[in-house]
């Protein structure tokens, strides 16, 4: 194979613990997906999807991390580099793809949303992401309206679960949420930081904040911030194993098979390791432009030069 010719670039560049074995869960669809865009609602970022989510040894450390911040009511602190999957755990945590078109249209009730309360009162997470000219109102009118909003899906859930009456339910009170995620916590300023250290101290609730790696060299110029935290968890990109299991889902999305004993898939899987270091969102990337150096060239094998030639169209920065 190495001594075919490297295939045509694609014309226009795009700018861009138990089990061990990572699982796929849930598979909305194989194609390219953006979840409910909320862009109009404050708070929110618009997310993109680029199919079903792969439940990794990383998702499954974040979880651990998260349960631990919830239960000692600790600050923590996750960082890790851009694409590596943080968003999509956090949000996969607090099943926030479900519940988020209830929790921001608060339109009329349909019987389909008891599935949403259930799957709230499970979770009792709010999952945050700062516009980046939050101020301390806004986080404070979006976080009172999220949790507000909460308590009411909970209330109504337990309501249906025990048929107690409605009177009873109304005096419990509302601490439902024991768990706040922010993402893209280095949006926040000193005055929005000290704002929800406050929120920390008043409600017994576990914070976690998500950055970038760095992000604890600037929270500690915050001291008293900073001497709540309690947990930090550095999210890692994909390990090797990890990656050929994410890379069998791409092969099949080609309509070919990996198999990891052929020496032609080895090299290019060797390759895209090298080029991504595991990185999910390179990855992704990558594969969109194999598909297209495939479709160009009329290729049927995913070989090392297919990756190379796809990644020779991508601009890839340190990942
Ligand atoms: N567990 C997963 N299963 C499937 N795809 C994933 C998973 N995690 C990440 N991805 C893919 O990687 C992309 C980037 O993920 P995500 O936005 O969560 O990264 P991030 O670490 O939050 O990056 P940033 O620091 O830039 O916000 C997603 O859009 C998705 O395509
Ligand atoms: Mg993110």
């Amino acid at each position: 194979m190495t001594n075919t010719p490297p295939p045509a670039q694609a014309s226009d560049s795009q700018q861009g613990e138990p089990p061990e074995t990572p699982t796929v869960e849930a598979a909305p669809a194989d194609t390219p997906t953006v979840m409910y865009d909320p862009s109009a609602e404050p708070g929110v970022a618009r997310i993109r999807r680029t199919g079903p989510f792969i439940a990794t040894k990383e998702y499954r450390r974040f979880t651990e991390f998260a349960d631990a911040v919830r239960r000692e009511t600790f600050i923590g602190l996750c960082y890790g580099p851009a694409g590596v999957g943080k968003t999509l755990s956090a949000r996969r945590y607090a099943r926030w793809d479900k519940v988020e078109e209830l929790l921001l249209g608060w339109g009329r009730r349909q019987d389909s949303d008891a599935a949403v309360y259930a799957a709230l009162a499970r979770s009792r997470t709010v999952f945050y992401t700062p516009t980046t000219t939050c101020t301390p109102r806004q986080l404070d009118h979006d976080l009172d309206q999220l949790l507000s909003r909460i308590d009411i899906c909970v209330a109504q859930h337990r309501q249906a679960q025990t048929a107690l009456p409605r009177s009873i339910h109304a005096q419990t009170p509302p601490t439902v949420v024991d768990l706040l995620i922010v993402d893209e916590a280095e949006r926040l300023t000193q005055p929005s930081l000290d704002h929800l250290r406050d929120r920390f101290d008043r409600r017994a609730m576990g914070l976690v904040l998500i950055g970038m790696p760095g992000i604890d060299r600037s929270l500690s110029r915050h001291p008293q911030l900073y001497s709540r935290i309690g947990f930090a968890h550095q999210y890692r990109p994909l390990a090797d194993d990890e990656l050929a299991f994410v890379l069998t889902r791409h092969w099949s999305k080609l309509g070919l098979t990996l198999d990891l004993t052929d020496f032609t898939d080895a090299q290019a899987v060797a390759a895209v390791g090298r080029i991504t270091r595991g990185n999910f969102r390179l990855v992704h990337r990558l594969f969109t432009q194999v598909a297209r150096v495939m479709k160009i060239n009329n290729l049927a094998v995913i070989t090392s030069d297919v990756i190379e030639t796809a990644r020779s169209t991508l601009v890839i920065g340190d990942t």
